[in-house]
């Protein structure tokens, strides 16, 4: 394995078949016809594994409410652990992260899930981390517990979870045929483990995995999430569309992590970018143009209501939505502020509002050639706004296509990105060493 260049970026694909740009499954050639099935979701991982990307990833939600309000996107067709199975058996390198709420499974499922998953990829599983805020009513729960309760219970899911996947020691495994024990059990370790939420006796039944422990991901930007994330996460998934105030959230990370007596390095900010390409700014800024008039304006609206929590049911699509009606509250959500912002500070209509959502959700976006989302992403880069982009293709399979031919080897020519994988390994990847048992810290 040669050791990852500092130079490279981390880029990594939000995995969803059915496009990044809402309601562009309606596009000519989008294959929505084969929505849940291999093939599709197979052929696009092996163009994310032919340009050398480090990992796709596949969010999760457990309900049909955006499903039921005309939305695909974000849907549940594509469940994390099975999919991420399938792929794994077709593919080498790339790594495969996957979202598993914590608010929803036992950490002792989880860390079964996971390290299965890394065993049999050959060491590539990572672990999205959410709370989710959505979906508890197919579980028993009434109402969704508030934020500061959902992180509490992450904290000693992953806390829980961590304990398993280092209860077996690496050389826990003997396999001695004449003895006839396979394991040494002196080096396999209970956790006994009585916390608010979990009582888990431990050990998990498997040795540990390839990558020490799959790697781990986090998705939130708020106190509580971000106090997981640094503490934990190898990664960090972040909405941010405006590069100074993701200099400030890189830094204020990194920060954190330090003062926790992790390396800065070891933990990297990947917020999304949706590129929209074109061989001319002329042809991106038609593209852009041609996704938009596939939008259903109409669920558009109720898309937004339901994302601000706000009935705008009356209110005219040139118009703005009044200031007076956002609320400080921070239990909304960080994303509910970059909504604000586009809405209050830039003063967009909700016509424009429901464009630009249905772009990004919440995240950058650019249309342009590849020279100027390569220029854009490189200055983020250097100028420590990010480690690297999660990818989001506006449309598949043309648009993830346009990515992977035109945008990853720009960045690869100036340098920017790896033509050919370091390793085998997620971590190798992300150019992370494997992590020594969380036992040796006791
Ligand atoms: C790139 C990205 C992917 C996410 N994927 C999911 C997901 O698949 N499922 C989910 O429930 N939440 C997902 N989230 C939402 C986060 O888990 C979190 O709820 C959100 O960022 C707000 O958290 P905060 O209030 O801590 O900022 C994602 C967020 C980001 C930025």
């Amino acid at each position: 394995m040669t050791p990852k260049n500092p130079k490279h970026m981390v880029l990594t694909t939000f995995m969803l078949p059915a496009g990044y740009h809402k309601d562009s499954w309606r596009m000519d050639g989008s294959r929505s016809d084969e929505l849940a099935n291999l093939e599709f979701v197979y052929d696009l991982t092996k163009m994310a594994e032919d340009a050398k990307l480090d990992a796709i990833f596949f969010g999760d939600i457990v309900h049909a409410n955006t499903v039921m309000r005309g939305d695909i996107k974000m849907n549940g067709f594509y469940e994390p652990m099975t999919v991420l199975s399938a792929l794994a058996a077709r593919t080498k390198n790339i790594g495969l992260i996957g979202t598993v709420s914590t608010s929803f499974s036992e950490p002792y499922n989880l860390a079964r899930q996971m390290a299965g998953l890394d065993h049999m990829s050959g060491g590539r599983a990572g672990w999205n981390i959410v709370t989710s805020s959505d979906g508890f009513q197919n579980y028993g729960i009434k109402t969704a517990p508030d934020p500061a309760t959902r992180y509490r219970r992450a904290t000693e899911f992953v806390d829980v979870v961590q304990q398993l996947w280092d209860s077996w020691e690496d050389d826990a495994v003997i396999n001695d045929k004449e003895s006839g024990w396979y394991v040494d059990t002196e080096k396999i370790h209970p956790i006994n483990h009585t916390g608010e939420f979990f009582q888990v006796q431990g050990p998990i039944n498997m040795p540990r995995s390839p990558q020490g422990r799959p790697v781990l991901v986090q998705a939130g930007s708020s106190g509580p999430g971000m106090e997981l994330g640094s503490s934990v996460a190898d990664g960090i998934y972040t909405a941010q569309p405006l590069k100074e105030p993701s200099v400030e959230f890189y830094a204020k990370f990194k920060a954190m992590a330090a003062a926790k007596g992790r390396n800065p390095q070891d933990i990297k900010v990947i917020p999304g970018i949706l590129p929209i390409l074109g061989d001319t700014q002329a042809e991106a800024d038609e593209l852009a143009e041609h996704l938009a008039n596939h939008l259903h304006l109409d669920n558009g609206r109720v898309q937004v209501g339901a994302d601000l929590k706000m009935d705008l049911s009356e209110l005219d699509f040139n118009d703005k939505i009044p200031a007076s009606w956002f609320s400080d509250d921070p239990a909304l959500g960080s994303r509910y502020q970059i909504y604000r912002r586009k809405s209050v500070d830039q003063g967009m209509t909700l016509r424009e509002l429901i464009v630009d959502l249905a772009r990004s959700t919440g995240h950058q976006w650019m249309a342009g050639t590849a020279s100027a989302v390569a220029d854009r992403m490189i200055d983020w880069f250097d100028s420590k706004a990010c480690d690297g982009f999660n990818l989001n293709a506006p449309f598949n399979p043309g648009g993830f296509k346009l990515i992977c031919d035109k945008l990853v080897p720009e960045l690869q020519e100036r340098g920017y990105f790896r033509t050919e994988y370091e390793g085998t390994t997620l971590r190798d990847n992300f150019g992370l060493s494997r992590p020594a048992s969380i036992r040796e810290r006791v």
